[in-house]
């Protein structure tokens, strides 16, 4: 059997009728870019996570940047954020010229709330939290960090649709929720789309000027903004899966349970779920000290996995200038040799699942 790690053709089958008759209404309207499907995917998603305002957006890189330029974060400030994140995360960071502090990640993958206090400086502005995996940040503790010390709080979601903690959803903890509408994404579309959730009526003003050329008046252009726009066909298409989430979260947990529950291998680590949090398992991750090895015996088998991430930020090329080495932050640098993401997603057959679990149980180093 092949199995391989995404299917997104499965994806759309399963809710074809609905998303090909929206592609064709949308289509037959005449409009194409803001207008009614973009409106009204940004009231529901608003309200599905519980936020007050929601502005779409082309992707969740620009909805990153665009968060950050909006809170005013800029040259000279420092944003505390987890070292294994998508390179993304950071980007959002230093397109604004701002410097990211790298924080090593606890159990879960996600920032070490008790490493944040040690990186604070005079020039610290806001602490990002990446829910990795789908799996939600210690928010308490970091929203009272944030609070004691007067700093902004930006949420990446790219992985996050859905998750909550303390049965508040991620997005909604801070100054800021950012979200990814990749493909591949708990909630995708079928091409690039993001958006930023927020309960500041005047930051998502400022982040929807800012979409549109810096313009919120016709050709009356108060910055030089970017060309970030949510477009109406991905709009509409969001909008059949948003009505669809919670039954593919749903899925993802069952799927997940089937993993954790299959797979008894002691070279391999299984992920852990944090206490009062739902994950929503954008990826199923194991750790394993020969991952390699194991990639390629799963390889073997026609069994394809992927890596997130095997370079962290501070040691790519383009943060060179950066000036990091390996071993500055040894945790980091550990998940990244030791991550792995199985097989995982909607439409993925038990039968599928239960050929991953027999090679992992079987697997010997
Ligand atoms: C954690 C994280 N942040 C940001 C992004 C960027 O999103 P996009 O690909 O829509 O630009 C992604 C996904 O690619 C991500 O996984």
């Amino acid at each position: 059997m092949k199995v391989q790690t995404n299917r997104l053709d499965r994806g759309f089958y399963k809710y074809q009728d609905e998303l090909e008759a929206k592609a064709l209404e949308v289509l037959r309207s005449g409009w194409y870019i803001l207008g009614k499907e973009v409106s009204s995917f940004e009231e529901e998603f608003a309200t599905y996570t519980g936020a007050k305002y929601c502005a779409g957006l082309a992707s969740g890189l620009d909805a990153l940047y665009l968060a950050i330029r909006a809170l005013g974060i800029g040259k000279g400030d420092e944003v505390l954020v987890q070292g294994n994140t998508y390179i993304a995360s950071v980007m959002g960071i230093t397109m604004n010229d701002a410097t990211p502090v790298f924080i090593e990640p606890d159990e879960y993958h996600s920032i070490d709330v008790t490493k944040l206090s040690a990186a604070l400086t005079k020039n610290t502005k806001a602490v990002m939290v990446v829910h990795l995996y789908g799996e939600p940040a210690k928010m308490d503790e970091i929203v009272e960090f944030c609070k004691e010390h007067d700093l902004k709080l930006i949420e990446d979601c790219a992985q996050s649709h859905g998750a909550c903690f303390n049965g508040k959803m991620t997005g909604t903890f801070g100054d800021v929720g950012c979200f990814s509408f990749y493909p591949s994404k708990n909630l995708g579309a079928f091409g690039d789309g993001g958006a930023i959730v927020t309960n500041d009526e005047s930051l998502c003003k400022t982040i929807k000027m800012l979409r549109n050329y810096g313009s919120d008046v016709r050709y009356y252009f108060k910055e030089v903004g970017v060309n970030s726009r949510l477009d109406e066909l991905q709009a509409g298409l969001l909008r059949v899966r948003l009505s669809h989430l919670d039954e593919l979260t749903k899925e993802r947990e069952e799927m997940a349970k089937r993993y954790l529950e299959g797979i008894k291998n002691p070279l391999i680590d299984l992920p852990k779920e944090r206490e009062n949090a739902n994950c929503v398992w954008h990826q199923f991750v194991i750790r394993s000290k020969t991952r390699d090895d194991l990639m390629k015996y799963l390889s073997d088998k026609e069994i394809s996995t992927i890596i997130h991430y095997p370079i962290p930020p501070h040691l790519s090329e383009c943060y060179a200038y950066m000036g990091y080495k390996k071993g500055d932050f040894p945790i980091v640098e550990q998940f990244a040799d030791e991550v792995l993401s199985l097989p995982f997603y909607t439409g993925m057959t038990q039968e599928e699942q239960d050929y991953v679990i027999d090679a992992l149980n079987a697997y010997k180093a």
